[in-house]
């Protein structure tokens, strides 16, 4: 992406970043002037990311975000590496679509770790390290979490995920309002669909012959839902990330950012 906003002297840390959206919003952090601290539980994935990143400044984290361990440990090598943190995004995350009857609580309580506790855990580890950026002259820190519209409209067999993204959105706020005055500024991104990894491993949907829907069938007709005529791609996505982790966006928090191609308009 051409320099739009500038991220220089800036360190970000974006979970999830071996895969989707977490690695173009890597990459495109990397591309505005921050040094980029990745992580992800995916070894392979978060590889390629770092490849991709090349000689720009980077650490590479192994990191699962439900591991409140595992976040202290990468707080400390942040520190000892960068001694501050201006941006966190809190990207990682798992989508299980089943329906409502077949879900059993073990369900929601898997999305709920991945996708809501790690966002708390998170946003508590990275304070302390914000503070130190401030200290050290930046004007304030950026915290970005990725929710997604089913946390705001319903979707097809989402209920378990659209819980855990609701919770997303209310806790972003209540953070973003105890924290208003500190300079840390927490906003919530919600993309609509987009064709990432996210789901990969699903059963394909069933048509009313129960025979499996092809996967270009499926995402034609899912395409066809969304006003613009097509799905999101991840760099949809990252450029709006950007512009709230840079100082462009030093009044806004506590907001919500949909980008969905009109999704959600009607
Ligand atoms: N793709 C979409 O349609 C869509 C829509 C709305 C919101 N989102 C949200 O965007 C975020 C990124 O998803 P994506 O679409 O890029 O999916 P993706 O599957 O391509 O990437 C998600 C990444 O998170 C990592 N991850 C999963 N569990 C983890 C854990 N416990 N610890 C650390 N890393 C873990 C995966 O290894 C993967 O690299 C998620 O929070 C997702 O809910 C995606």
């Amino acid at each position: 992406m051409s320099r739009l906003f500038q991220l220089d002297g800036k360190v970000a840390w974006v979970t999830g970043a071996g895969s989707g959206i977490g690695r173009t919003a890597a990459l495109t952090l990397a591309d505005q002037g921050a040094a980029l601290v990745v992580s992800d539980i995916n070894p392979v994935g978060l590889a390629e990311t770092a490849s991709l990143l090349g000689d720009r400044p980077h650490l590479m984290l192994a990191h699962d975000v439900t591991s409140q361990e595992q976040w202290t440990d990468g707080a400390a090598r942040i520190g000892e590496r960068f001694d501050r943190l201006d941006i966190l995004v809190n990207n990682a995350g798992i989508m299980v679509s089943r329906p409502f009857e077949l879900s059993p609580l073990e369900l929601l309580q898997r999305q709920q770790r991945i996708n809501v506790d790690s966002v708390y855990i998170g946003m508590q580890t990275a304070l302390p390290l914000m503070r130190q950026a401030m200290a050290a002259g930046a004007a304030g820190a950026s915290i970005i979490n990725i929710a997604s519209v089913y946390g705001m409209v319903a979707g097809a067999q989402f209920a378990a995920y659209s819980a855990t993204k609701g919770a997303v959105r209310a806790l972003s706020r209540a953070v973003a309002f105890e924290l208003a005055r500190t300079g840390i500024r927490v906003n919530c991104v919600l993309p609509g669909p987009v064709q990432t990894n996210l789901g990969a491993d699903w059963e394909p949907p069933k048509g009313p012959d129960g025979a499996p829907i092809p996967p270009d069938v499926a995402l034609a007709a899912w395409a066809a839902m969304i006003p613009m005529g097509r799905l999101g791609q991840a760099q949809d996505i990252a450029p709006l990330i950007a512009f709230l982790a840079s100082d462009n966006a030093a009044f806004i928090t506590g907001a919500e950012f949909v980008a969905d191609g009109g999704y959600t308009v009607a």
